[in-house]
This record gives C-alpha cells, structure tokens and sequence, in this order.
C-alpha cells in the first residue's frame, strides 16, 4: 500500500509523522473523502474546491496548487491499481512548538492515502437504522475539519443502540447526520436543512438537489423540526460513500419508521447515472 506525504509516493511503511504537527495535537485541518469509481475520482473539482475553501476559513496556506494536488491524488490511485474505493487526504496547518496562537508562516502539511470501497449496497437497497440525539457540535459545521469528536461521540453512541448513523438536531432543528447530510419527502417535495454554519454542505447532497430540480422535484432548503420529520413520507441520507441511502427507521429521541419510497428510489437511481 501507498501513501502520499507532501509531495512523495511511498511505502506506508517509510512514511512517518511529525510529533509537533498543529494536526496531530490542535486537530488543525481540514480533510475531503473522494469516490474512486472506474478509476475515476468522483465529483473531483467539487471537492478540491471545498478543500480550498475550508482551508481558506482556517487561513491553512495550501501545500501547493490544486493542479499538483490532482496529479497526486491520481498517481495514488495508479500506484495502488485501485479502480473501486475511496480516497482521503487532508492539509494539517504544518509543524511548529505547541502553542495555541497559530503562525501564518507556516508550510503546511499534504496526507493521502486510499481505502478499500465500503460495502453499501445493502444499505442503499434496505435501508439504515439511525439514532437521533442532540448536535453538541461546534457553530462551523461548514469548515470540514479533522477536529470530528462531536460527530464520533454521536456515530458511537449510534452503534451502541445498534444505529448505523447519528441524525442530530440543534434545540429541535434537525441539521445533519455524523459523516452524512439529512433528507426528508413529504409529498414528493424534498427538504434538507439550507448550507449554512450549522451543517457540512455535502457535495452528494448539492449533485442530488441539482439532480432533482432537473427532474422536477421541488426542493425546500429550509431548516425543519423534529415533528416534521416524524411525519415524513421518506427519509433518506447521503455522503460520497453511501450516495443516496434509505432511513429505514430513527430511534432514540424519536422512535418512527419509513418505507423505502418511490422518490428515494427514484433519485437513487437518477444519481447512478451521474457516475
Ligand atoms: N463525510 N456531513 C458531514 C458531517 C460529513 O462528514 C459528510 C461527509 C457529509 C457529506 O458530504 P459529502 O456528500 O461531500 O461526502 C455531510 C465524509 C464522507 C467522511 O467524513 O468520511
């Protein structure tokens, strides 16, 4: 298996991590997860945009230009012959002593390396159960940081109520899920919580908005209560591994359930063919 740091393609085993990374210490980066499918990566400029952007919200000075970074992204990808997976690489705002104060000087740090495809296709087909519970999170949900410990207190106290992931709501607004966004269908029209602080504006859920209004679904991007959702026709969640997957059930704060409907399905397949 191969790895990239900065700008090197190596062994994993040859690569090592520096002790006094502002990464390693303060979570101090940002990260993106891209789809490889067919050897291609997935939605590529969108998330290397975003990766711009989140790294400009932190003032995270980029390692080098996004040019250099797709040529390395898809060396990775050769170099391990993946044609199916996943690609995570992520920017640490670099190395200097500990110390809360971030310097601007600093020459950041490039991490990627690739993971084997999740197997999804049973949840996208039957759906996931989910645990709603509180978002306990920080007010910059938009930044995709590595800093992720509320998102991974709620993914495991999820599993420990044998939930596959964890909506959360904000004093009763349902924002997003731990490592996927939240939609819901009542009567064929869409709702998702708008792009703003309080969620990660996921590059699945903007391609399945675009997606929907081409076939004219109407979408609401408005923020909606807990009641809303209980009374929802379909519920669905999406992230660049499990695309479009089906809420089969919530527990938790909310005990309903939900049938795998047509417009779920509809979409699901209406995404495919983006791929
Ligand atoms: N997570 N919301 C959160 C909090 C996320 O972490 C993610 C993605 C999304 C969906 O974003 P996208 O559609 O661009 O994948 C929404 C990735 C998959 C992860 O952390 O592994």
């Amino acid at each position: 298996e191969y790895i990239i740091q900065n700008e090197l393609l190596l062994p994993k085993k040859e690569a090592s991590i520096p002790l006094d990374d502002r990464g390693y210490y303060f979570g101090d980066g940002v990260y993106e997860v891209i789809k490889v499918y067919n050897g291609q990566l997935f939605a590529k400029d969108e998330h290397l945009q975003r990766l711009v952007d989140s790294a400009k919200k932190l003032e995270i000075p980029l390692p080098f230009s996004i040019e250099k970074m797709e040529e390395l992204l898809y060396s990775l990808v050769e170099k391990n012959s993946m044609q199916n997976g996943l690609v995570y690489f992520q920017i640490t705002r670099g190395v200097e002593p500990r110390n809360h104060l971030y310097s601007r000087e600093l020459k950041s740090t490039f991490t990627a390396f690739v993971q084997p495809p999740q197997d999804v296709e049973d949840a996208q087909k039957n759906g996931v159960n989910v645990w709603l519970t509180d978002d306990i999170r920080w007010l910059r949900c938009d930044i995709k940081t590595i800093n992720l410990l509320g998102n991974v207190m709620v993914k495991r106290e999820a599993a420990d109520h044998h939930c596959q992931e964890a909506i959360m709501h904000r004093n009763g607004t349902i924002t997003e899920a731990s490592s996927s966004n939240v939609f819901l269908v009542k009567d064929k029209i869409l709702y998702t919580h708008p792009a703003t602080n309080l969620i990660l504006n996921g590059i699945t859920r903007q391609l399945i908005i675009k997606v929907a209004k081409k076939y004219g679904y109407e979408v609401v991007e408005e923020p909606f209560p807990v009641e809303v959702l209980e009374h929802a026709d379909e519920a669905f969640i999406s992230n660049t591994s499990l695309e479009i997957t089906p809420i089969k059930a919530v527990y938790g704060q909310l005990t309903t359930t939900f049938p795998i409907g047509p417009v779920t399905k509809d979409l699901q397949i209406k995404f495919k063919e983006l791929m």
